[in-house]
């Protein structure tokens, strides 16, 4: 079984994903984390994340990076936006995934175009959104609440105004753009609270696996 989790920057898509696999005894791939190792990589090798060679060059990350704790900060997020505008990016990432997916068992993965791209095939494709204001918010707190000590605190209206320039390079891009699959299940929880995002989440899966 696969479920695809697909959705805009700080939209709750991760946590649902992950309490998701939690909840069906699968693992979890957050795919968001590939490309932030790429955009941290092409930093420490002093490249240029708008350089589609300096960015593929990257793709060579070491296993280890995808542990580190920097590819969580808000800095890393925006490299990762630049770097997965290159389609070889892309490519060299998607065997990964694609492998990840089709594990005996099943898996979910969460992402911007796993439904579309990485498993068009998935079981249930659920499309999470929020408003950007709203996403704002939660990014801020999050950050507030665990702050890093490479980072300063960053004022809400400058996440946000990142929020919305990371929605536009997500969704513009030729390659695998940010949108739902046209037989994605839109949710958007704005007015949700994690549980009451999570619990109208898994209620819309356990009636689409239902009716398969
Ligand atoms: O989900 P996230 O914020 O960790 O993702 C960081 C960036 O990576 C996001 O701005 C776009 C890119 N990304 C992508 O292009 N495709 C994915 N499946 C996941 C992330």
């Amino acid at each position: 079984m696969i479920i695809a989790v697909d959705g805009p920057t700080a939209s709750g898509k991760g946590t649902i994903a992950r309490r998701l696999a939690e909840h069906f005894g699968v693992p979890h791939l957050d795919t968001g984390l590939l490309y932030r190792a790429v955009g941290r990589q092409v930093a420490i090798n002093g490249g240029n994340p708008d350089d589609p060679a300096d960015a593929l060059a990257a793709c060579d990350f070491p296993d280890e990076l995808m542990q580190d704790d920097v590819l969580r900060a808000e800095e890393t997020g925006g490299l990762a936006s630049r770097v997965s505008v290159h389609p070889a990016v892309r490519e060299a990432l998607f065997k990964r995934q694609r492998a990840f997916a089709e594990q005996p068992g099943g898996a979910v993965l969460d992402g911007r175009d796993i439904g579309t791209v990485i498993a068009p095939d998935a079981d249930v494709k659920l499309f999470i959104t929020a408003s950007v204001q709203e996403r704002a918010r939660r990014r801020w707190l999050e950050m507030v609440d665990k702050k890093m000590d490479h980072e300063e605190e960053i004022p809400l209206a400058e996440i946000e105004k990142d929020i919305v320039a990371r929605d536009a390079r997500d969704i513009n891009r030729k390659d695998a753009p940010l949108k739902a699959a046209a037989d994605a299940l839109v949710i958007d929880t704005t007015a949700f609270d994690r549980e009451q995002a999570f619990e109208t989440v898994l209620e819309a899966v356990q009636e689409a696996l239902a009716a398969r």
